[in-house]
């Protein structure tokens, strides 16, 4: 039923495809993926062995799958009749080439020394001898390791407060992972602290001053580790509130003191100043306090005496005058009936029976003219 040309173009089929089992065999394992570190070497293994059916020139060629599918693939290196080319590829032109000097021997594994991050792709090797041909891919990942970590602490070191140890890596592939170490003391992580791996970030609550020390975080991805050190200083809190609340009593009584200060000079000054009149005073015009006192004496005996000189006829006579008409009644006397009786003396007995004390005015005349 089948054509002739149909049933030979149909065993020719099954001839190749049976021929790419029986024929080139890549023989290193498959290896999926790769993960280097930035700077170092990787071996992309293909090791082959060859079947007596093929007969064709034997080629092996390494070519460069970009992850970015709208680049085209590159041919990195060939090995192709005895020959080895590797002027293809200008990125990697002097980092790569066959492990074996003579891939014809079954071994078409290369080298890329000297590792960049922008070797990560697919790599495939190629394997012809006609009409035998198989390939392997490789995924390469070039990861760079962490570096320049950097370790702080954020929040305040006091006891009590909440802090936080922090850590970062500047540089470094993904997924990187940091952990703290504690070096010092009991070189236990606080009770009360948390780490975050995928952060960094180690947060301690509540801090006492036992977990003061030296700590150590360190970074690490798949192709390396990078460390940092950071010392905690936990000290007893500094009451700020406090602080301010002392400085302004402080303050607050410095003033009060200063004001005291002066009024109590100002007073003393004054005090002074008083005492110094009234000293020159008592020592121009009054003799002693002791014969002070004396003097006033006499002076009430004086006026005593004068009051009691008068007699108590002429006393009736001012008994009897009404209040509102003493002036004038005074003045009448003085001027008629006791001629004797001075004018001054009279006034001592009115002023008496308007209310006075009349032991006090001459006293009294007497110190307004001190003053
Ligand atoms: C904080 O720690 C101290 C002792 O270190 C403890 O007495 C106190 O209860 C703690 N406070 C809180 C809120 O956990």
């Amino acid at each position: 039923m089948v054509p002739p040309p149909l049933a030979a173009l149909l065993g020719s089929l099954l001839l190749c495809c049976a021929g790419l089992t029986k024929g080139v065999k890549i023989t290193s394992a498959v290896q999926p993926m790769v993960e280097k570190a930035q700077g170092e070497k990787v071996t992309l293994p293909c090791t082959f062995t060859l079947a007596p059916e093929d007969q064709g020139p034997l080629d092996v060629e390494w070519i460069l799958i970009p992850t970015d599918n709208q680049k085209k693939e590159q041919t990195i290196l060939m090995y192709s009749v005895d020959r080895i080319y590797n002027d293809y590829y200008e990125a990697m032109k002097e980092r790569v080439r066959f492990t074996n000097s003579d891939p014809k021997l079954g071994d078409g594994s290369i080298d890329i020394l000297n590792l960049k991050s922008t070797d990560t792709g697919t790599y495939q090797c190629k394997v012809k001898k006609a009409p035998g041909v198989e390939s392997q891919k490789i995924q390469l990942t070039v990861l760079v390791k962490p570096a320049r970590t950097k370790c702080y602490i954020e929040g305040s070191q006091e006891t009590g407060s909440d802090l936080i140890l922090k850590c970062a890596s500047q540089e470094g592939s993904p997924l990187l992972s940091y952990n703290w170490r504690k070096l010092t003391g009991t070189e236990e992580l606080p009770a009360t602290s948390l780490l975050n791996k995928d952060t960094g970030e180690l947060s301690v609550k509540n801090a006492s001053q036992e977990y003061s020390g030296t700590y150590t975080c360190v970074a690490a991805n798949r192709v390396g580790t990078d460390e940092c050190f950071v010392v905690l200083n936990v000290t007893p809190p500094i009451n700020a509130a406090g602080t301010i609340a002392g400085a302004v009593i402080g303050t607050l009584l410095g003033l009060l003191l200063l004001a005291f200060l002066i009024f109590c000079c100002c007073k003393k000054r004054k005090e002074k100043k008083y005492e110094k009149e009234v000293h020159h005073d008592i020592r121009e015009d009054v003799p002693p306090p002791k014969s002070r006192t004396s003097t006033a004496h006499s002076y009430i005996g004086s006026n005593r005496s004068s009051l009691g000189s008068m007699s108590p006829s002429n006393m009736e006579g001012y008994a009897k005058t009404p209040y509102n008409k003493v002036p004038s009644e005074d003045f009448e006397r003085s001027s008629g009936q006791n001629p004797n009786f001075p004018p001054s003396k009279v006034a001592a007995p009115n002023l008496s029976r308007m209310g006075a004390v009349p032991v006090m005015i001459p006293a009294q005349s007497k110190d307004g003219s001190i003053v």
